[in-house]
């Protein structure tokens, strides 16, 4: 129903409307309004508003000046989103300018262009405050905001995870040494999402140009949005639901594929491990010590003299014998590669002279080679918006791949140059654009800047996919885009060993999660400067449930790996990572879930629990150290990790395991609603106290839980021996239908899964009226033959006293918990224990 807005088809003068609408006829006194079959476009003095709908859920925005609007062009979404259009049915305006509707949403344009978008229900979901306000080359965008709306989203900035009352700008920078209030940093992400009681919508300003977002912070009632330069385009969309937004974005701008399993696993870098003698000790110690790894890194201390694609053959004499040496010993090595390619004329230097030849590099207007200072001196820089630059960029990991490296890191692509203080390069450099959608033209560099980083990392994703093609490849980037997700992980750069940075980490990944950004870390320890023990061990603590867990340290800060605080802080280390590796089914499974679907591992509370408090504010505003991994696990960080006294743990509703001791919370109410004042003592719950300690981090599961863990192993490449466990979580109160989860597993690297080679497993367990537990396993999906040939069954939560099952004999774990193992189903099965 659309109550302001609908029309009765069958009214003579609506047809007469349509027929004035579709006709381009001038409406009011200056507006003129033409219908489209997928939307609307007013034109009013100079400017031209046009709404599309690509689905009836989507809205594709755009404004322009003069008679121009702008290319239908986008590095961020894919092109059959831009393509994508649905039919749409016009409605009539009462006041003039212009509407329509969908099934989902109602587009009313006023006379003077301000655009309000309503959902099927008739609720403002979105209204401009003003209408486009434009400025020299720029724009500025301003809707009205309500007092409770919250934000969230923009990729890696720091600070809050809610972006209410900030301002944030978008222009990738190097900023070694970042703080909580430095911005912008290394990626621009222009998306937002839009959060109040519940209730979500998206918004991407698709503009590469340094843009700008204002969440209220200059005025409380308006949010707002623009850039210095480019297209005034953008997308909206609802969910309402929260996932829905982001599987949405998704939509748009694509997902992270699925990757090799092994950068799951623990991974320890350094700058540098400078010779290969230190490299093999760090792995040997690894091993030796027990601590599960399974990826090294190289930075760029390997190199001859900082040149990227060189090596130094004092420090790493036989890259081959050494990485062949180290894959036996079931290791990944993932090497630095930056895209500064040393400036080296008639050296020999094959980056240098490939790259002139074929005439690979940015130019100055004067049409100059632009040079640069980075690590190697002097650099040019490959011209990335080329599609015949990335090809030849992609080249250049021939021999890296040929040698063994599994992963490769392309770092200071903001890109990073140290001649400037604006610690890039001159805004005049040319970029000479080359990608379909796009008109081939020359564009300076203050258009092309924050797509950089991600052109880069996608050359180096297509290029080493193209030379083995039947690998994943594993690409870290440190700078990006929307969109960068379809190539490449990414890390938090230069972060510091402080407890603040270590807190920082939840709600900085948590919103690159958010922003496409599914597989995403910050340097474990931190990255400047030395952390205590007590901080190196928390930070590995919470790590262990980071999407990627990757230890890193500047060059001339003490070392940083697991063992070097002495055998009790190494004991404590060992045993959060061990955890990893033993949820690495479920981390895996959660990870094939985000390729398919775009959801981040990594998740804020309110993206599983949009109603988790009385007055729909995120319960995440109350949970600052609290996340999600997939939809069953809950990691409650300390919000002020450094403290000794007691903290808060905000649950969301429901019952919730203890994950380490599998005893139950009981159920648990609605959280409080903020403001004191609403806050009604009999139906809300107060939050759980927990009392810090170095050698424990609170971890909670959520009853109706199903979770695959494995026996302990020491790399993703080991075999693990036994039977696969499945952590089944029985609520309470469950009668009926009470648990579920699922299993995803192929061979961990290639692209077989795409061929059916994979298993698939889906699990529910439901409880009876008698007490019993039925667990059903619906028929395996796949061809796949997992490690496994028997599942054990560990249940948590059974009423009953001494269950039995005719599946085989149930045997006690410990008090409340029991086990039963089978034969691994292969048809569609049950189980009951009674
Ligand atoms: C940059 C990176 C850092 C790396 C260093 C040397 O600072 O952010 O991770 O270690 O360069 O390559």
């Amino acid at each position: 129903m659309f109550p302001q807005s609908s029309v009765n088809l069958r009214s003579i003068s609506l047809g007469i409307i349509l027929i004035l609408l579709s006709t381009g006829f001038a409406l009011g006194q200056r507006e003129h309004v033409h219908a489209l079959d997928s939307g609307i476009e007013v034109t009013a003095g100079d400017t031209t508003l046009r709404v599309e709908a690509l689905r009836d859920d989507v809205l594709r925005i755009t404004e322009g000046r003069g008679s121009q609007m702008p290319e239908a062009s986008s590095w961020a979404v894919l092109a059959d989103a831009l393509s994508a259009r649905v039919h749409v049915t016009a409605d009539r305006a009462p006041t003039g300018g212009g509407g329509f509707h969908t099934a989902s949403l109602a587009v009313v344009i006023s006379p003077d262009l301000r655009l309000t978008i309503r959902d099927a229900a008739g609720q403002v979901l979105s209204q401009d405050a003003a209408p486009i306000q434009w400025q020299d080359r720029g724009f500025t965008v301003a809707k009205v905001k309500m007092a409770d709306d919250h934000f969230f989203g923009l990729g890696d900035k720091p600070g809050p995870l809610d972006h209410a009352g900030m301002s944030f700008t978008m222009w990738n920078t190097d900023n070694f040494g970042w703080q909580e209030s430095t911005d912008p940093l290394y990626k621009s992400i222009p998306f937002f999402i839009e959060f109040h009681g519940g209730q979500a919508t998206g918004t991407l300003l698709d503009n590469t140009w340094r843009t700008n977002f204002d969440f209220g912070h200059s005025k409380p009632a308006e949010y707002a949005f623009g850039a210095v330069g480019g297209p005034a385009t953008y997308y909206f969309w609802t969910g309402p639901d929260p996932k829905k937004v982001v599987e949405t974005y998704a939509w748009l701008t694509g997902k992270t594929p699925l990757p090799p399993m092994w950068s799951l696993g623990f991974q320890q870098s350094r700058y540098s491990y400078e010779t290969e003698a230190q490299l093999m000790t760090v792995a040997n110690r690894l091993r030796a010590d027990h601590i599960p790894a399974d990826a090294l890194y190289m930075d760029i201390d390997y190199q001859l003299k900082n040149r990227p694609f060189t090596v130094n053959p004092a420090a790493y004499p036989d890259l081959r014998a050494m990485m062949a040496k180290l894959k036996q010993d079931r290791f990944h090595v993932v090497m630095i590669t930056d895209l500064h390619i040393a400036n080296l004329p008639n050296a020999g230097y094959m980056p240098y002279d490939t790259g002139v030849a074929g005439d690979e590099f940015v130019k100055m207007p004067d049409g100059s080679t632009y040079t640069g200072k980075v690590w190697p001196g002097p650099a040019v820089f490959p011209d990335f918006t080329m599609a015949r630059v990335r090809t030849w960029w992609g080249g250049l990991y021939k021999q890296f791949v040929a040698d063994g490296a599994s992963g490769f890191w392309n770092d200071m692509n903001e890109p990073a140059v140290f001649t400037y203080p604006t610690k890039t390069m001159p805004d005049d450099v040319q970029h000479r654009i080359d990608e379909p959608g796009f008109a081939r033209r020359t564009a300076s560099h203050l258009e092309i800047h924050n797509v950089y980083g991600m052109e880069n990392s996608r050359a180096t994703y297509d290029g080493v996919l193209a030379l083995r093609p039947d690998e994943r490849p594993f690409v870290l980037t440190r700078a990006s885009y929307a969109g960068g997700q379809r190539y490449s992980a990414t890390w938090t750069g230069d972060n510091s060993s402080t407890w603040n940075h270590l807190r920082m980490t939840v709600p900085q990944l948590e919103n690159l999660g958010l922003s496409g950004f599914a597989l995403s870390g910050a340097d474990v320890g931190g990255f400047a400067g030395s952390p205590s023990p007590e901080l190196l061990t928390k930070w590995i603590e919470v790590a262990a449930f980071q999407p990627i867990d990757r230890d890193h340290a500047a060059k001339g800060t003490r070392d940083h790996e697991p063992w070097v605080d002495g055998p009790q802080q190494e004991a404590i280390r060992r045993r959060f990572i061990e955890e990893r590796y033993r949820l690495m089914p479920y981390l895996y499974t959660v990870a094939e879930e985000m390729s398919r679907t775009g959801l981040p591992m990594m998740r804020p509370l309110f993206l599983e629990f949009p109603h988790a408090a009385k007055d729909g504010h995120p319960l995440d505003n109350d949970a600052t150290g609290e996340f999600m991994v997939g939809d069953k696990l809950l990691v409650a960080a300390s919000p002020s990790p450094e403290e000794v006294a007691p903290y808060e743990v905000h649950l969301p509703p429901g019952e919730w395991f203890n994950w380490w001791t599998g005893v139950s919370l009981g159920v648990r109410q609605a959280a409080a609603a903020r403001d004191l004042e609403l806050r009604d003592a009999a139906s809300v719950q107060k939050p759980l106290m927990v009392t810090p300690k170095l050698e424990d981090l609170p971890v909670y599961v959520r009853a109706g839980a199903i979770v695959p863990i494995a026996p302990l192993v020491q790399s993703t490449d080991d075999t693990p021996q036994g039977p696969l466990t499945l952590r089944i979580y029985v609520p309470a109160n469950g009668s009926g239908a009470a648990c579920e989860g699922s299993l995803y597993q192929d061979d961990g690297h290639s692209f077989a899964f795409r061929a059916g080679e994979y298993l698939r497993m889906r699990m529910t367990c439901s409880v009876g009226q008698d007490g019993a537990l039925t667990v059903h396993f619906s028929r395996p999906e796949g061809t796949f033959k997992p490690w496994f040939s028997e599942l054990r069954l560990e249940v948590f939560g059974f009423a009953g006293s001494k269950p039995q099952s005719s599946a085989g004999v149930v045997t006690a774990v410990r008090e409340g918990v029991w086990s039963l193992t089978l034969v691994r189903p292969t048809a569609e099965t049950e189980i009951v224990l009674r």
